[in-house]
């Protein structure tokens, strides 16, 4: 059962329980002194009188958590909204990168991709064993955690190769469209290749479902 709750004992037994108890039962906030007088001080050596327990310690931070502080209460709360976008780009870009990167692996996956996407790849990196080296360099080289991308650059109209760090988005940091993403967190790969993360990017390409990363492409280009 809760504090709050018929547990609670009534006020004027409270000084005959035991102080552990008093202390489970004392209010969650610490009582508010009149406004214009000081809390009387005890004399040292009365501290914590036995008539009311003292305040958990919990209960003596004054201000609100970060999270309420940083909340914006109102509409147009622009220092608040400010202050949440590094938590907006953590966040979401996590959920906005490993929703492309479920849907880019497949356990079918693997070979080489086909018809447009394959001579893109091929014009824009001389072969695919060639983009696949430099992908695969690119993730290796990502330093601490982030992503190795092959996304289109609408504006050139061609394919380029890029590393973001952390969960930055890849449209939102280089503005490239994401079409095939590879997560170098270490949660993606230590429980299979441990430390080794070369090893891990040696066997991604088993399955990538080149299909969707083709289906990406097609819709980009539109
Ligand atoms: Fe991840």
């Amino acid at each position: 059962q809760g504090r709050g709750t018929s547990t609670v004992t009534p006020r004027a037994l409270q000084p005959l329980l035991p102080l552990h108890i008093r202390r489970a039962q004392a209010p969650l906030t610490p009582p508010t002194p009149p406004r214009g007088r000081l809390p009387r001080r005890r004399p040292p050596g009365r501290e914590g009188g036995a008539s009311r327990a003292a305040p958990r310690a919990e209960c003596r931070a004054a201000s609100p958590p970060p999270c309420c502080a940083a909340s914006p209460r109102r509409a147009g709360d622009v220092t608040a909204q400010v202050s949440l976008q590094p938590a907006l780009k953590f966040n979401g870009g996590g959920h906005i990168n490993h929703t492309i990167f479920w849907t880019n692996l497949s356990p079918n996956g693997g070979g080489e991709p086909k018809g447009e996407l394959m001579e893109a790849i091929k014009r824009d990196f001389g072969s695919f064993a060639n983009f696949k080296e430099k992908l695969t360099a690119v993730s290796v080289g990502v330093q601490g955690s982030g992503w190795g991308w092959l996304g289109y650059n609408k504006e050139q109209g061609r394919l380029q190769i890029a590393a973001c760090a952390n969960q930055d988005p890849l449209q939102g940091t280089t503005g490239l469209i994401p079409l095939l993403g590879i997560d170098v967190w270490e949660h993606a790969y230590y429980l299979q290749y441990k430390n080794v993360r070369p090893d891990y990017l040696k066997a991604i390409w088993n399955v990538i479902n080149w299909e969707n990363v083709s289906s990406r492409y097609a819709s980009c280009k539109k």
